[in-house]
């Protein structure tokens, strides 16, 4: 298989291009008690592109982006930012670093409206421009005609696409996202990745996306990471993962 550590990846559209190692994972164990979840994963995550983290309940998805975002100690292995350790950085200096995290769950603050979560997401900054505010209602209109109502009141969707438009107010340069599909309509998912696509285009920003809805996130992804039971099964372009059919039907769930 590729390694797709190399300078070059395959893009969508089938070709190469050259791109920058944003993120690296290298050689990443993580135990909780003793349960080994995270063992020894390598993998990287270049600017401008949507690398998918796909496998099945408890293959370590989760744990991988804990891991990176510094909520989980890994027991070996290290976690580099743009040439920087950050393996050991303090957690709270992760967002400033340019790391996001969107965990499972969508949480947000129910009974704040639309716009205050927002706001909340932009709160380490100081003072932020309006227009970025309004950089994200444009992304997502949805959310932008709600934008005065409580949290509580949006859909499920409406709910994954705040979380995410939070995130971007932090200013990221990679985005960590943990099944933003779960339990959202195909149409709605299909909506949600073609604006994450559109914004990764457009800002040349780095998307780890965690999902076990491995169809639709390779339909979106550049490369995929196949991981089972802590372990990197494969790596290759989304292109190719998609036509294995081997690999879909034993790792892959379609
Ligand atoms: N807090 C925890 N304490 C103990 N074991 C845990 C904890 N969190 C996860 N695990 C275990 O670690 C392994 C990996 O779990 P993880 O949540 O990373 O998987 P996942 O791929 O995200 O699964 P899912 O698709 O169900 O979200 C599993 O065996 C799980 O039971
Ligand atoms: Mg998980």
């Amino acid at each position: 298989m590729p390694d797709t550590h190399g300078s070059t990846a395959m893009s969508a559209a089938g070709g190469t291009a050259t791109t920058t190692r944003l993120l690296e994972v290298e050689g990443l164990t993580s135990t909780y008690g003793p349960v080994r979840a995270l063992d020894g994963v390598s993998l990287s995550a270049e600017a401008g592109r949507i690398t998918a983290v796909l496998g099945a309940n408890g293959a370590g998805k989760t744990t991988l982006l804990r891991t990176i975002s510094g909520l989980v100690r890994p027991v070996a292995g290290r976690v580099v930012l743009d040439g920087e350790d950050i393996t050991k950085a303090p957690v709270e200096s992760m967002v400033a670093k340019g790391m996001a995290h969107v965990p499972e769950g969508r949480g947000v603050i129910s009974e704040l409206t639309v716009d205050e979560n927002l706001r909340v997401g932009a709160l380490f900054r100081g003072k932020v421009d309006r227009s970025e505010f309004d950089r994200v209602y444009d992304l997502f209109p949805r959310i932008a005609e709600r934008r005065n109502n409580a949290a509580h009141t949006l859909s499920g969707g409406e709910r994954q696409m705040l979380v995410i438009g939070r995130a971007l107010l932090a200013k990221p340069r990679v985005l960590l996202l943990d099944e933003p599909s779960l339990g959202l309509a195909p149409r709605i998912v299909a909506q949600i990745f073609g604006l994450l696509r559109q914004l990764v285009d457009s800002e040349g920003l780095s998307v780890l996306l965690v999902e076990q809805n491995a169809r639709s996130a390779l339909s979106v992804a550049d490369v995929g990471v196949v991981l089972n039971l802590g372990r990197v099964v494969v790596t290759d372009s989304a292109r190719t993962l998609m036509a294995d059919e081997d690999l879909r039907h034993a790792y892959l769930g379609f």
